[in-house]
């Protein structure tokens, strides 16, 4: 058998190796905390009832196939959203919903990016978008988020990566894995930076609305309306329901250039005819019932709390060090691997699985330069999340 060799270089760590042998060991009988996914519902959050009652009331109604860019309720719901964050030179027409931000990632890499296509993509990065990129058969450059000033992009790193085959730029904001969000500042050089060089900006905003500190996420798209910008968002993060595969992508500038992309995704969204019917019609509801996910996020909320107990216990470990973050349900701490006498951050991964039985992601999976960071997620209740993090201390300490 020979397969395509587009599948070469795609490789997700979120569910690779070390992931795999986490289920080995569950499966001798261990209890192991997966802090691999950020996936709510597995650590007990629920869906709100605005959906749930949606979905009682209208699953007759999404028998059907339809519209292949999704229901137009839906899409007038997203278009009214987007505007709230001051994307003004949209219509439904510019949405197209999928099952999930995975699956119009998928459509618009499908539409932009053939053989030798450049994609610049953040490092560190969520792999799919390095991934969706591979099986499109393109390649991926990496600009770098820095550390050192609160993991933003940098932009001279950005203007280096360009080359004569970049089509597009992906921004991830608020990202994953450092949890942090852009500022306005950087978000204005990056779209300058896409304007001279005749680039697309994705934008994925899954969790825009989970932005803790009360600060403010920026949706890049809202700064320029002549540059040609695809915004990705979805219900997955913000209202606990990865599972049930809701999310959506929008065009927005130039009208020329968006009838070439909404021409190219009618085509490629017809091939699989439509995205799950009822989860459309849950949006105008969902986004309508912007209480929940305040709930999570407000100063004494779930969300809240937990990344406080996960940063006041770290700060108890010599040798760790981070970056605040604001937003999302992660967090990308350096580990100083000499003093721990360590290789890298992979082999910290291994071991702290295989003695304490709590699954991290090193930052290696997600494309970082160094390798010494993992990602922690935040899901977990907080006494759990101590009792995790006070546990990575006593690993540290004793190896
Ligand atoms: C940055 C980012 N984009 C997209 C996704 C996928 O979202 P969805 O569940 O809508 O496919 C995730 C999931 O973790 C993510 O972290």
């Amino acid at each position: 058998m020979i397969l395509s060799k587009n599948l070469n270089n795609v490789y997700s760590d979120i569910r690779g190796d070390i992931y795999m042998h986490a289920l080995e060991l569950e499966k001798q009988g261990h209890k192991v905390l997966k802090l691999n996914t950020g996936n709510p519902a597995a650590f007990g959050f629920k869906m709100p009832d605005s959906i749930k009652n949606r979905i009682v009331a209208d699953a007759e109604r999404a028998l059907g196939y339809c519209d292949i860019k999704g229901q137009e309720c839906a899409r007038i719901a997203i278009r009214n959203y987007h505007y709230s964050k001051g994307l003004n030179n949209i219509t439904e027409d510019d949405i197209f919903i999928g099952n999930g931000v995975s699956e119009v990632a998928y459509m618009i890499i499908t539409a932009l990016i053939g053989k030798d296509d450049e994609v610049l993509v953040p490092a560190p990065c969520y792999s799919l978008w390095t991934n969706l990129t591979f099986l499109a058969g393109g390649k991926v450059g990496f600009y770098q988020c820095d550390e050192l000033n609160g993991w933003q992009p940098d932009i001279e790193s950005i203007k280096k990566g360009i080359t004569a085959n970049t089509k597009a730029l992906v921004i991830i904001n608020p990202n994953n894995p450092t949890g942090v969000l852009y500022s306005k500042e950087i978000l204005l050089e990056i779209v300058d930076m896409a304007r001279k060089n005749n680039l697309v900006i994705i934008s994925d905003e899954i969790y825009d609305r989970l932005v803790l500190d009360e600060k403010q996420h920026i949706s890049i798209a809202a700064l320029a309306d002549d540059v040609t910008m695809i915004t990705m968002n979805g219900l997955s993060k913000s209202h606990c329901i990865c599972g049930l595969r809701c999310g959506w992508l929008c065009i927005s500038g130039i009208e020329k250039e968006k009838k070439i992309l909404r021409d190219a995704l009618v085509k490629i969204a017809s091939v699989r005819l439509c995205s799950n019917a009822l989860m459309q019609l849950v949006i105008p509801d969902a986004l309508a019932d912007s209480a929940y996910t305040e709930d999570m996020i407000s100063s004494n909320g779930r969300l809240s709390r937990q990344r406080n107990a996960v940063i006041e216990e770290l700060d108890k470990i010599d040798g760790i060090s981070y970056v605040k973050n604001s937003a999302a349900f992660y967090l990308f701490p350096k580990l100083n691997l000499k003093a721990f006498g360590l290789k890298s951050d992979r082999e910290f991964a291994k071991k702290l699985l295989d003695e304490k039985h709590i699954l991290v992601i090193p930052g290696s999976g997600f494309n970082c330069a160094d390798n010494d960071h993992f990602r922690i997620v935040m899901l977990p209740e907080e006494s759990e999340l101590r009792n995790a993090i006070k546990s990575i201390g006593d690993f540290l300490r004793n190896i």
